[in-house]
């Protein structure tokens, strides 16, 4: 159900204006795609701390974590991930938009998702930083530090991605990691690489 009578009420201060005034840079946001147990969150914590060190007001939202909240009435049918990442693509435009850097960290497995989110800022002219944490699934289910993985094949968790439920490979994502490759460290000097080169940092 959609609202009606409804109207935009703008603000005063452009987005370029706020980020001015502060003394920033406009905000933008890094989504994070990938297997469970890929490193999103690992990596992503890591960004957020360097990030933070360097002066830059990056936030994270992570996929559990917002699932004991704001999305806590949502549960891993198709229907209720894709109401999760629609969220998630609203707040993080929202902190984006605010001068940060919204570092989000979600399985978001299907490529509809990601290119809703992505134009969501698009049409805002915030800029959208995929990155696809890559790794090979039996390295995935190797690690699996929360166990889910083992779960999963033994029939527990219904519709788990990678082993019940599909993913989506990213086919152009801007950050390409390859976790079982790549350090924790590097991956976070690949991707601020990246924002330095695209003048985003
Ligand atoms: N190069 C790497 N990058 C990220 N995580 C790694 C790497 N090597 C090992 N790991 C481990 O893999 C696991 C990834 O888990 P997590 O970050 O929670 O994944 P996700 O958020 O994608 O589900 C962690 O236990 C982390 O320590
Ligand atoms: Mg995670």
């Amino acid at each position: 159900m959609s609202s009606s009578n409804i109207t935009w009420h703008e603000g005063q201060v452009s987005r370029v204006e706020r980020a001015q005034l502060l003394n920033r840079k406009p905000g933008l946001t890094i989504w994070f795609t990938g297997l469970s147990a890929s490193g999103k969150s690992t990596i992503a914590s890591a960004l957020e701390q360097h990030l933070l060190h360097r002066g830059v007001s990056a936030y994270r939202l992570d996929g559990d974590n917002i699932r004991f909240g704001l999305n806590k009435n949502l549960g891993f049918s198709p229907e209720d991930r894709t109401e999760n990442i629609r969220r998630i693509a609203e707040v993080s435009k929202l902190f984006a938009d605010a001068t940060n850097i919204a570092i989000t960290s979600f399985i978001s497995p299907y490529r509809s998702d990601r290119a809703s989110a992505r134009q969501l800022h698009q049409e805002a002219g915030i800029p959208f930083v995929e990155v696809f944490a890559d790794v090979p699934v039996e390295v995935a289910e190797q690690r699996d530090p929360k166990g889910l993985y083992q779960k999963a094949r033994a029939g527990e968790i219904k519709e788990f991605t990678g082993v019940s439920a599909p993913y989506e490979v990213p086919e152009t994502p801007e950050v390409h990691v390859h976790t079982d490759r790549s350090t924790i460290a590097q991956a976070v000097e690949q991707i601020v690489a990246y924002l330095e080169a695209n003048n985003l940092l």
